[in-house]
């Protein structure tokens, strides 16, 4: 049901890409709770007690499953967009570098993070976001994706930052 949901565009954001977009599957609230559930599943089987979603999408993904599953919120946010103190991560980009932030004072000792994400692909942006948690004291769990794009490294770049982690997606293409 949810693979169905995708949507592919082709030549978006550059030509010879084909994007993989996940609005129809937001619209159908069949659709986008049974995603959710399925990642509350995931999150309570690996004992997490938060969840971070990844800007911007992620965000989209990750809010409804704290609320489900009795998880606090964090968000990992593109640079300058927190108020409060953060620790920053730059990561490589296709073209280029970026940079993620997170509050510093996101995680209580004893904290164990879920990162829920739409995408997996090159896995940078797991990847930066992995290590920023684990800067700021708290345990990655595991790491959801609803879409693992597997002609890409993304599996094995989270593998290198850690390798036993669970890594799960949702969908596989
Ligand atoms: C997209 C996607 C993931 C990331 C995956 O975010 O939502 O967060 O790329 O790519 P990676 O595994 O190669 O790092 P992006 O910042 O492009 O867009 P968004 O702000 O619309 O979520």
């Amino acid at each position: 049901m949810l693979n169905s949901r995708i949507r592919d565009v082709a030549d978006y954001p550059k030509p010879g890409i084909v994007f993989k977009d996940i609005t129809p599957l937001l619209a159908d609230p069949a659709a986008f709770a049974a995603m959710t559930l399925e990642f509350v599943r995931i999150g309570r089987e690996l004992g997490a007690t938060k969840v971070v979603g990844l800007e911007a999408r992620g965000f989209i993904l990750a809010a409804p499953v704290a609320v489900n599953g009795d998880f606090g919120f964090v968000p990992v946010r593109k640079a300058g967009k927190l108020p409060g103190e953060v620790h920053a991560v730059s990561y490589q980009l296709e073209y280029g570098e970026a940079v993620l932030e997170i509050h510093r004072d996101s995680f209580q000792p004893g904290d164990r993070v879920l990162i829920v994400d739409d995408v997996l692909a090159t896995g940078g942006t797991a990847a930066a976001a992995l290590q920023a948690i684990g800067e700021c004291g708290a345990e990655t769990v595991g790491v959801a994706v609803l879409l693992e794009l597997s002609f890409l490294p993304g599996r094995a770049r989270l593998a290198e930052e850690s390798p036993v982690l669970p890594v799960t997606s949702l969908l596989t293409v």
